[in-house]
């Protein structure tokens, strides 16, 4: 692969998780990471990119900044797109799809900054070659995204594909189920050690305890992908290949398959099946149990709960059922409990105060994440 010195990768994630997200790509040895609003700016080598996309569990796209420039009109982005080469990442033959955004700027329409930067592209393939890449808007080979900030925009190639948070072990959801990389992030932000227990009593689709598994056994979120989106682009040649290779190996080799007890559990019994064939395509060993969080055999403490209550107008969550749970949740002396509060209802529920909080967002829902100390 051809090397062009360090390279600036945004590795994105939920908003408010963006310190959990720089703790976990410091502890995976990357070097230089700058934290910003919805993401961590890494620089490195290709190699850093590949391998956050393998390894980080809280990433939801890591993308690659290829160039930076003012653009104030149509015509300034398309000459700027054109500026860049991009014979290194498609030919004629490879697929291409265009997102645009801006904020702050003289441009209204995300739609058409991604038609200039389509024809800016193909445009050059096409005098070069005398062919042009086709659009595919589902699973292009390529998927560039621009972003416009001030009238500056910055042209990134998506280096996953996929968004990350798809890990493939899910093959089965409920209603309202977390993405496996916001249950990963609730988990660091838990401070969760990887040998506590941990309980998620309300589990849905298990996605919670899951991850637990997976991060405790060390397995690399990213190791059941059969591809990511950069091993599609023309300069991914065979040493590239053989390198990635190399790496998918070593973090096979550091999965230990270990974990302490997790223990799933949820009212529904279609629920606790889903989690059951999903902990089992992930490869996880988890306990299970169909009952309601008021009935649960609780571990002994010291334990974590780790839990996304039913809130909002898709699940009902009627002030009974918060008195209930919250009463249940604090006879759990000597836990810590993570409670996922997608509605203040909850956090008012509950007669303890939170030791610490954090604001985050469940897609475009506002959240907190309040983490309890239960004396
Ligand atoms: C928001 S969903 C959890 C989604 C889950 N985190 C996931 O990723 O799929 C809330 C879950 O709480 C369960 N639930 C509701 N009332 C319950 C109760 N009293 N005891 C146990 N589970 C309950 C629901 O069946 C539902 O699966």
């Amino acid at each position: 692969m051809s090397q062009r010195g360090p390279m600036e990768f945004w590795v994105s994630a939920a908003r408010g998780t963006e310190a959990a997200l720089r703790d976990e790509l410091g502890e995976l040895g990357f070097g230089e990471l700058r934290i910003a609003a919805g993401g961590v700016r890494l620089r490195g080598p290709w190699e850093d990119g590949w391998r956050a996309c393998l390894e980080s569990r809280i990433a939801q796209r890591v993308l690659v900044s290829l160039a930076r420039f003012d653009a104030a009109d149509g015509d300034s982005l398309y000459a700027g797109v054109r500026a860049i080469d991009w014979d290194p990442y498609l030919t004629a033959g490879h697929t291409l799809a265009v997102t645009g955004s801006c904020r702050d700027s003289s441009f209204r329409h995300s739609g058409f900054i991604a038609l200039k930067t389509k024809d800016a592209i193909v445009d050059q393939l096409r005098d070069r070659h005398g062919s042009r890449p086709s659009v595919a808007r589902n699973d292009p080979d390529v998927h560039v995204f621009v972003y416009i900030l001030n009238d500056r925009a910055t042209v990134y190639l998506d280096l996953a594909g996929v968004p990350l948070h798809r890990r493939g072990y899910r093959t089965r959801i409920g209603e309202a189920p977390l993405k496996e990389t916001l249950a990963a992030a609730l988990l660091r932000l838990a401070g969760w050690d990887r040998a506590t227990p941990l309980v998620d009593p309300m589990c849905g689709s298990g996605t919670i305890g899951i991850e637990a598994a997976l991060w405790a056994a060390s397995i690399a979120p990213g190791i059941a992908r059969p591809r990511f989106g950069f091993e599609r682009w023309a300069l991914h040649d065979e040493a590239a290949a053989a390198r990635l290779s190399a790496l998918r190996q070593e973090a096979r080799a550091r999965a230990h398959g270990q974990a302490p007890r997790i223990l799933l559990s949820d009212i529904d019994p279609q629920a606790v099946e889903d989690a059951r064939a999903n902990a089992r395509a992930a490869g996880v060993r988890v306990g299970f149990r169909c009952c309601d969080l008021a009935d649960l055999a609780w571990p002994g403490p010291p334990a974590l709960v780790v839990t996304n209550p039913p809130y909002g107008e898709r699940l009902s969550a009627g002030a009974e059922f918060l008195r209930r749970m919250a009463s249940s949740l604090c006879r759990l002396h000597g836990y810590r409990v993570g409670v996922l509060a997608g509605a203040p209802a909850i956090a008012k529920a509950m007669p303890l105060r939170p030791a610490q909080e954090f604001p985050l967002y469940n897609g475009d829902i506002p959240c907190r994440f309040l983490l309890y100390e239960v004396p």
